[in-house]
């Protein structure tokens, strides 16, 4: 039985430690320990990571470490890697991590058969993407799919975009709007267009408006070959079938859609950067998965990070956090690591269901450096909130344009400076605070393999965080009352019937009928 976070006796521990440090100052911390920065910077696969600047040191780390301990992370974590049904609410099993686990590697126990499904499943997904690569007719891929169906794939083509096959283009259409779908309709025609429809579940209501008008569109353009065009991505391969998409490559309820673009979910990804692309991903966010099973806590990144994110949250009242990635190609980042970080965490109730005392997910947000320094860092470096930064930043660029990169790399640089150091010479209006906190995570070269890592970093820190807040990071109740709200109201849009419906709701539905 885990004991809930704050009742532990280090939970106590870490609201007297907080207490003592209102007045922490992170350029004091800096001039009292010389070895601050090596002590809080730490190395792990593909990634690394200086957390000097942030409202932390040994002696809080060592504390969170001990609520770790006492609200039993370790066996939770072994938990997932074991294969039981952690997401207790779905009785589901938590494996995404087993999409990336070598072949052959668990040949003993009960995750050996859904190891070789995994791999069976790959080598055709893979085998399929070749042959897409290799098929000059085939100019256009439109990924229709939303949520986890749709930021993984997209967030990862784009990050990826210098090893992307070139002659081909790859489309993301999500929003029920039709504005999108039919923006992108625009540019293509029929005979050179695979749409691939992505959805775990195959019900999701945007999806499967999205693909029925793509259908629609295709037979329109005189479009026959159904089988050639279209592909399922789903778990729910008697849906596809059913819509009449006979290609289909599937995965398991053990998959969960924001976890899931390591699965047939990532088709898109593969095709745009090839097999020998795809299996580096997932190579690298294995590499991630092992740190995280082995590494001692105290040298654990994503458990530092997770920890971290709990101090600030419980213990020094942060309540949002900035990503700003400093690479123009990874600027669908912020918006997938919302998904992950607000959709898993974003609980108000314990495992028993139990109405929770303190926070849980903060609000996540960003947009790659520079562009944020000059919309809304201003409110980072002068506004009355404290929201640690987490800066991306990649060391080798791909292009040779000259002076770009060492500018864009000081600016990252000098923000994260810029935040801490402040500027005390000058009153009023023009003077910085400084002491804001921020987490500087430097990639040496934006690859698949580091990619793959540094999206699993991310995985793994939200499971330590909801880990310790003792909720259940992998189901998402939270989405279900707007879906079944808004096919009420569609029924209404269509017959004009507001009885019953709040004033500012029936207003409303006059009002856009009119
Ligand atoms: O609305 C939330 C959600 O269930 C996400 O968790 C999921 O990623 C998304 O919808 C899409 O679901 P599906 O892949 O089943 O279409």
């Amino acid at each position: 039985m885990k004991m809930r976070c704050d009742l532990t006796p280090a939970w106590k521990n870490l609201q007297h430690h907080a207490q003592g440090a209102v007045d922490f100052d992170l350029r004091t911390a800096f001039a009292q320990d010389a070895s601050r920065a090596e002590g809080l910077s730490q190395a792990a696969p593909h990634v690394f990571a200086d957390l000097s600047k942030n409202h932390t040191d040994a002696a809080t780390e060592a504390l969170l470490i001990e609520l770790a301990r006492q609200t039993g992370l370790t066996a939770h974590r072994d938990a997932m890697f074991r294969g039981e049904a952690i997401n207790h609410t779905e009785d589901r099993a938590v494996m995404h991590w087993l999409l990336r686990q070598p072949e052959g590697s668990l040949q003993e126990g009960a995750l050996a058969e859904p190891l070789k499904l995994v791999h069976a499943t790959l080598g055709s997904m893979l085998a399929y993407a070749e042959r897409v690569r290799a098929d000059a007719q085939v100019t256009d891929v439109v990924n229709i799919g939303i949520g986890g169906s749709d930021l993984g794939p997209q967030m990862a083509v784009l990050a990826l975009q210098d090893f992307v096959i070139p002659g081909k283009r790859f489309h993301f259409v999500s929003n029920v709007d039709g504005h999108e779908l039919a923006g992108v309709l625009k540019g293509l025609k029929a005979e050179n267009t695979l749409f691939l429809i992505a959805s775990k579940t195959f019900t999701t209501i945007e999806t499967m408006t999205n693909a029925r008008s793509a259908l629609a569109w295709f037979k329109a353009q005189g479009g026959t070959d159904v089988a050639r065009h279209f592909a399922a991505l789903t778990t729910n391969v008697a849906a596809a079938a059913e819509f009449g998409i006979t290609t289909t490559f599937g995965f398991w309820d053990w998959v969960g859609g924001r976890y899931s673009m390591w699965s047939a979910i990532g088709l898109p990804v593969a095709m745009a950067i090839g097999a020998q692309g795809f299996k580096d991903l997932l190579a690298g966010a294995h590499a991630m998965d092992q740190h995280f099973q082995t590494a001692p806590l105290e040298d654990n990144l994503p458990v530092r990070l997770g920890l971290l994110d709990v101090w600030y949250r419980n213990f020094l009242n942060y309540t949002s956090r900035s990503i700003a990635p400093y690479h123009s190609a990874l600027r669908r980042v912020p918006a997938y690591l919302q998904q992950l970080e607000m959709e898993s965490n974003g609980k108000r109730v314990d495992r028993n269901g139990q109405a929770l005392p303190y926070g849980t997910s903060p609000v996540l947000w960003g947009e790659p450096g520079t562009n944020g320094q000059h919309a809304y860092f201003q409110m980072l470096h002068q506004g009355t909130d404290i929201v640690p930064l987490e800066f991306i930043a990649v060391k080798k660029p791909t292009h040779n344009l000259k002076d770009h990169h060492e500018l864009l790399l000081a600016n990252v640089i000098a923000q994260a400076q810029a935040l801490m150091q402040g500027k005390s010479d000058a009153g009023g209006h023009k003077h910085f605070t400084g002491n804001r906190p921020s987490t500087f995570l430097l990639l040496d070269e934006l690859t698949p393999a580091s990619l793959g890592a540094l999206i699993a970093l991310q995985e793994h820190r939200v499971f330590v965080s909801g880990s310790v807040w003792g909720i259940n990071s992998f189901d998402q109740w939270g989405v279900e009352l707007g879906k079944v709200l808004a096919k009420d109201i569609h029924a209404r849009i269509v017959s004009g019937d507001a009885s019953g419906l709040d004033a500012s709701t029936a207003a409303l539905l006059q009002r856009v009928r009119s």
